[in-house]
């Protein structure tokens, strides 16, 4: 794992200095994209891979350990932990000749765009996940809160490490586990230094339009009541037509 050190495609500097190495891998159709970063603001590194935009895993720099997105890719891939801190210790070096010939010069922000959207199409009363897309931004330093009718909540927060996003930057997702109700709405608050003020995404429960049974029975009833009354003076018409209309026969001999 990581025999590739593709040299680095980015080194930038700031308060937040920060040294991405990137190797970008491409067979048939598929991607795999790993991403190794060291930065002076916290998260202070990064090792992560992604296959097909799928998250794969990343290495928890403080247990020292290959973290699976999913339980069943341990069992069918290997990644060792060592190789990703050894990257990771490698761009920190470099991290620190690249603040000094940059002679610390400020890398600019790329504020993120964040969109929220739910995981299931919502019911009211059933369970569902709110998701919070914050994507293309750079450096990769966030603070991300959700608010549920204003108010912080930390209960059923999950979130993902940082991953590739284009040109240098990055994405992440956050993701709040919930009941729909008609009362509660929710935002994603995010911090960034590319932007001037949190930004906050909103998101609620869209007024239910749907009608009870009931009603549905009631509209339907009444639809065929009118239905079969307008076919009912149809006939009326016609047959009164028929009567007043001049027959002939019915004037009797000149
Ligand atoms: C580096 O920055 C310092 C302080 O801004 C400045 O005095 C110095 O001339 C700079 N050196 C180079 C090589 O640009
Ligand atoms: C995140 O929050 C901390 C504590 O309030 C603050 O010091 C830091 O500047 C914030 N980071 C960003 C990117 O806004």
């Amino acid at each position: 794992m990581f025999q590739n050190k593709a040299g680095i495609l980015m080194a930038l500097t700031l308060a937040f200095l920060l040294n991405l190495q990137g190797a970008e891998a491409i067979t048939a159709e598929h991607v795999s994209v790993f991403v190794i970063f060291a930065q002076t603001h916290e998260p202070s590194g990064e090792c992560m891979a992604e296959f097909d935009e799928d998250e794969m895993f990343y290495v928890d720099l403080d247990k020292k350990q290959v973290m699976w997105h999913l339980p069943e890719f341990g069992r069918t891939f290997s990644a060792e932990a060592q190789g990703g801190l050894a990257n990771i210790a490698t761009a920190k070096s470099n991290l620190n000749a690249y603040i000094q010939r940059s002679n610390h010069t400020q890398a600019p922000s790329e504020p993120p765009e964040v969109i929220v959207f739910p995981k299931e199409p919502v019911e009211l009363g059933q369970p569902n996940t709110l998701i919070c897309h914050i994507d293309k931004f750079f450096p990769p330093v966030l603070n991300v809160t959700w608010l549920r009718n204003g108010q912080p909540v930390t209960e059923g927060v999950s979130e993902t490490v940082f991953l590739a996003s284009t040109e240098f930057r990055f994405r992440k997702f956050h993701y709040l586990t919930f009941v729909p109700s008609a009362d509660d709405v929710y935002d994603c608050r995010v911090e960034h230094w590319g932007l001037d003020a949190p930004l906050l995404t909103h998101w609620e429960a869209q007024e239910p339009i749907q009608m009870s049974e009931t009603t549905e029975t009631v509209v339907c009833a009444l639809g065929l009541v009118v239905g079969l009354a307008g076919v009912v003076v149809g006939i009326v018409l016609i047959v009164k037509a028929l009567r007043s209309s001049p027959d002939p026969r019915a004037r009797g001999p000149l």
